[in-house]
C-alpha cells in the first residue's frame, strides 16, 4: 500500500476560492496504482470518491462525506514526432500553465492562448477549458481514464469526449470517469491565433511583429493578470457564470434598450452574450457582502475577500442569477462544480 490517507483534513489549501471545509478522508494519488487503491478504500469505507485536480473549479459549500482524492501524478513526455507535429502526453497531476511553458520551450505551439488558466492537466478536459480563441478540444489528440464502474481503463477519441463550450461528457456522466493522462497534437511550426479581442494589440504594443508561440503566451498572461485575480492572493475560481447563448430576438431586444450590449453570433438564430457585461451593466461589479463578492475588474469571477463560506458565494451567485433574470430575461448557469 502506497497511498497515505488521512481523516479530516482541511481542504482550504486544495481549492482556490480557498474556503474552509473539510473532507471525511483525503488522500493524494500519484499514479494508477494509487487511484485503485482509493477506489477500493472508499468502497470499504462506505464513502463515494471525489476527485479534485487543482481544485480551481469548485466551490466547496460544507464539509465533504467522501474521500477526497487529489491528483498528483507527474509525467511529461512526446509519445509521437512526425517532425511536424507532436503527440505529447501528460500525467494528470500536472499543473496546466508550467505544462504549457515546458511545451512552448519543446518549439511547440497550439496551447500559448491557454497560459496562465489555473488547474490541472487532466481536469482540463473536463470543462473543456478555454481562452482567448482556443479551446482544449482543438489540440486534443486523446486521453485515458478509469471506469470507477468496472476498474477498467478506456482510451477516448476527440468524438468520444463530446466537448462544448465548458462542456464534456466527463462534466455529464460525473463520477463515472477518472482522468489520468491527457494527449495534445502539437505544431513545430506555429499556426498562431490571433483573432480574438486584444491579443493583436497587445502584441502591437509589446513591440513584436512577427510573433512566436512564446511571445503569444507572454501577451496572454499580461492580459489575464490585469484582468483576473491571482487565486493566490485573492480566491477565486475563475469565471463563475457561463456565457449565455440566447435567442436572436432576445439579444435584438436587449440591443434595443442598450446599445453596448456585448454580443457575438453563434449558430443559426442564436448569440452568445458576454455574462460580464450584463453583470456589470447590473451593478453588480465590485459588489461586496461580508467577505464575498464580485470582481472590481472582472464582474464574471466571484471572490473570497477572506473567510466567506461557500454557501455565501452561493447566495450571491443566486441573487445575481435572479436579478439578471428579471432585468434581461436571461438565464446564467454557473459554471463551476458547485459541491
Ligand atoms: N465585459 C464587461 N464587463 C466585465 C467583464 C467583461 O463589459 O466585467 C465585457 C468585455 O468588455 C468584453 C466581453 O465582456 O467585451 C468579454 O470579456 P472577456 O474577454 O474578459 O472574456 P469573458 O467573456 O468575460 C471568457 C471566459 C474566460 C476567458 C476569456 C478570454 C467564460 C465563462 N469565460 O470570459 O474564461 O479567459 O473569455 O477568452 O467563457 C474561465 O472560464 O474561468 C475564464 C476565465
Amino acid at each position: 500500500m502506497s497511498l497515505e490517507l488521512h481523516e479530516n483534513v482541511s481542504l482550504q489549501p486544495f481549492n482556490t476560492f480557498g474556503i474552509h471545509v473539510s473532507a471525511r478522508l483525503f488522500a493524494q494519488a500519484g499514479n494508477e496504482q494509487d487511484v485503485r487503491e482509493a477506489l477500493a478504500l472508499a468502497a470499504e469505507r462506505g464513502l463515494p470518491l471525489l476527485v479534485i485536480g487543482g481544485g480551481s473549479n469548485l466551490l466547496l459549500t460544507r464539509d465533504v462525506e467522501a474521500l477526497v482524492l487529489r491528483m498528483a501524478s507527474r509525467g511529461l513526455r512526446i509519445v509521437e514526432d512526425d517532425g511536424e507535429s507532436v503527440v505529447v502526453e501528460a500525467e494528470a497531476g500536472e499543473p496546466w500553465h508550467p505544462f504549457v511553458q515546458w511545451s512552448i520551450a519543446q518549439g511547440l505551439a497550439g496551447l500559448e492562448n491557454l497560459s496562465l488558466i489555473p488547474g490541472t492537466v487532466g481536469a482540463a478536459p473536463i470543462q473543456n477549458i478555454g481562452a482567448y480563441g482556443v479551446e482544449i478540444k482543438d489540440v486534443f489528440a486523446g486521453l485515458t481514464a478509469l471506469d470507477q464502474q468496472t476498474g477498467e481503463l478506456r482510451e477516448f477519441t476527440l468524438g468520444e469526449c463530446a466537448f462544448g463550450y465548458r462542456d464534456s461528457l466527463f462534466k455529464r456522466q460525473a463520477g463515472r470517469w477518472i482522468i489520468l493522462r491527457v494527449r495534445f497534437r502539437l505544431l513545430r511550426n506555429a499556426q498562431l491565433h490571433l483573432e480574438y479581442g486584444p491579443v493583436r494589440q497587445r502584441l502591437q504594443e509589446m513591440g513584436i511583429e512577427s510573433a512566436t508561440s512564446a511571445d503569444v503566451s507572454r501577451a496572454i498572461c499580461a492580459i489575464r493578470s490585469e484582468k483576473l485575480p491571482d487565486p493566490a492572493v485573492l480566491g477565486n475560481a475563475g469565471s463563475f457564470f457561463k456565457n449565455p447563448v440566447v435567442s436572436a430576438a432576445l439579444a435584438e431586444r436587449i440591443r434595443a434598450e442598450h446599445p453596448d450590449l456585448v454580443a457575438y453570433p453563434v449558430g443559426e438564430g442564436e448569440m452568445k452574450l458576454a455574462a460580464g457585461w450584463l453583470i456589470e451593466r447590473a451593478g453588480w461589479k465590485g459588489y461586496q457582502d461580508g467577505d464575498a463578492g464580485v470582481h472590481r475588474l472582472q464582474a464574471l469571477v466571484l471572490v473570497n475577500y477572506g473567510d466567506a463560506q461557500g454557501q455565501q458565494l452561493l447566495d450571491l451567485a443566486r441573487r445575481i442569477q435572479a436579478d439578471i433574470l428579471q432585468r434581461f430575461g436571461v438565464t446564467l448557469e454557473i459554471e463551476p462544480n458547485v459541491l
